[in-house]
């Protein structure tokens, strides 16, 4: 009889730009305040590049210190999945700059677009090729750089206050001991594509003719994030819990064995109503969004990371990793560290 692979994160890293922008900053360029957005989102801050950094950049830095806390090398794995919405060209991928830029050998790699859900999914597509056999060793990151692609007038002002630059990595490995109980337990992905246009970016695009971006789509400022936030929150403070439930029981682990519930970190009303409507304790819940705002695909990587370093996840507990975001997509991922 064979025993399964199974995959576990064997190395952590995060990177967000140093120049930081505070609400009061945001209320000097459009008609907002600090005390709007702490009440609505809990954001205090959050960090922006200062053009001296692409996003390859903060994938590099977040890569090189995932690889390190793993002790491996770039030469040493065998591909990289590279969850973005904000590429920084049309193509290639971020994926690219970055294989270039870590010195990698000619192994694989591709973005993937899944949005505030697109670690958890690069995490799932990570876990499978591991589990069937194909690679040992695959870089998993999370990167956006947001503040170049909003709208920093009344108009965008409800995106805007929300969205932070930032990546975060973690190393995928296959757990060769099977006396090791660590690695992923389960992982569920769902999507709704019916709202893809509650929460999304218009233009330029490919289904337009005859050019993909046009003068009047400029003015209209079709490039600039559009959201009907109260739809979105609604449907996130639904799919959450019912996702992190299915989860629970594809693991077989009971909800309050669970020691540290990661969520998405887009706002953190949704995710204290989730924790309250689940009967999660605060404690087990820790956010970020204070300091970053909502970084999209890299919010729960860096997450990750913080909790990691500073030693909230020993061996041996369990972590549930839960997001919601544009598409409509949803995941949650369950390991035991
Ligand atoms: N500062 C001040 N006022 C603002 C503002 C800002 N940055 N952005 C919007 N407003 C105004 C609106 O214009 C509106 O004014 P009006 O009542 O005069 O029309 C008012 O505040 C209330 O807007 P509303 O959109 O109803 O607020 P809300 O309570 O729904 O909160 C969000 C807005 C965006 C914080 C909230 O809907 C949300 O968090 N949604 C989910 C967003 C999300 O998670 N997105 C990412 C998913 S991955």
């Amino acid at each position: 009889m064979t025993t399964a692979i199974r995959s576990r994160i064997t190395g952590t890293g995060m990177y967000v730009p140093e120049r930081v922008v505070t609400n009061h900053d945001l209320a000097q360029r459009m008609n907002t305040s600090d005390e709007w957005i702490r009440q609505r989102s809990g954001i205090a801050e959050r960090r922006h590049v200062d053009g001296s950094e692409t996003p390859m950049d903060l994938a590099l830095h977040a890569s090189r210190r995932a690889l390190d806390a793993a002790g491996v090398g770039p030469d040493e794995i065998d591909a990289i999945v590279l969850a973005t919405l904000s590429p920084q060209h049309e193509f290639p991928g971020t994926s690219f700059f970055l294989h270039h830029a870590l010195g990698v050998p000619e192994i694989p790699c591709f973005d993937l677009r899944a949005q505030c859900s697109g670690f958890l999914y690069s995490l799932a597509t990570a876990d499978a090729f591991i589990r069937s056999g194909q690679m040992r060793r695959v870089l998993v990151v999370g990167c956006e750089v947001h503040s170049t692609g909003l709208e920093f007038t009344d108009r965008g002002r409800d995106t805007a206050v929300l969205f932070g630059d930032g990546a975060g990595a973690v190393v995928v490995e296959a757990n060769p001991d099977a006396d090791d109980r660590s690695g992923l337990l389960a992982i569920r992905m769902h999507a709704q594509g019916e709202h893809g246009k509650k929460l999304w970016i218009e233009a330029p695009g490919s289904s337009y003719y005859p050019e993909r971006f046009t003068q009047e789509m400029f003015d209209a400022g079709a490039h600039y994030p559009r959201m009907e936030g109260r739809f979105v929150f609604k449907h996130a403070v639904t799919r959450m819990p019912e996702v992190l439930r299915e989860t629970l029981d594809a693991a077989g682990i009971k909800q309050d064995d669970v020691d540290l519930f990661l969520f998405h970190q887009a706002n953190l009303r949704i995710n204290e109503f989730v924790a309250q409507s689940l009967g999660i304790p605060p404690a087990k819940c820790p956010s970020n969004i204070e300091r970053f705002g909502n970084c999209s695909a890299a919010s729960i990587p860096m997450l990750l990371d913080e909790v990691v370093r500073a030693g909230r996840l020993r061996k041996g507990q369990l972590v549930a990793m839960t997001a919601f975001g544009a598409g409509f997509t949803w995941a949650t991922a369950i390991a035991r560290w």
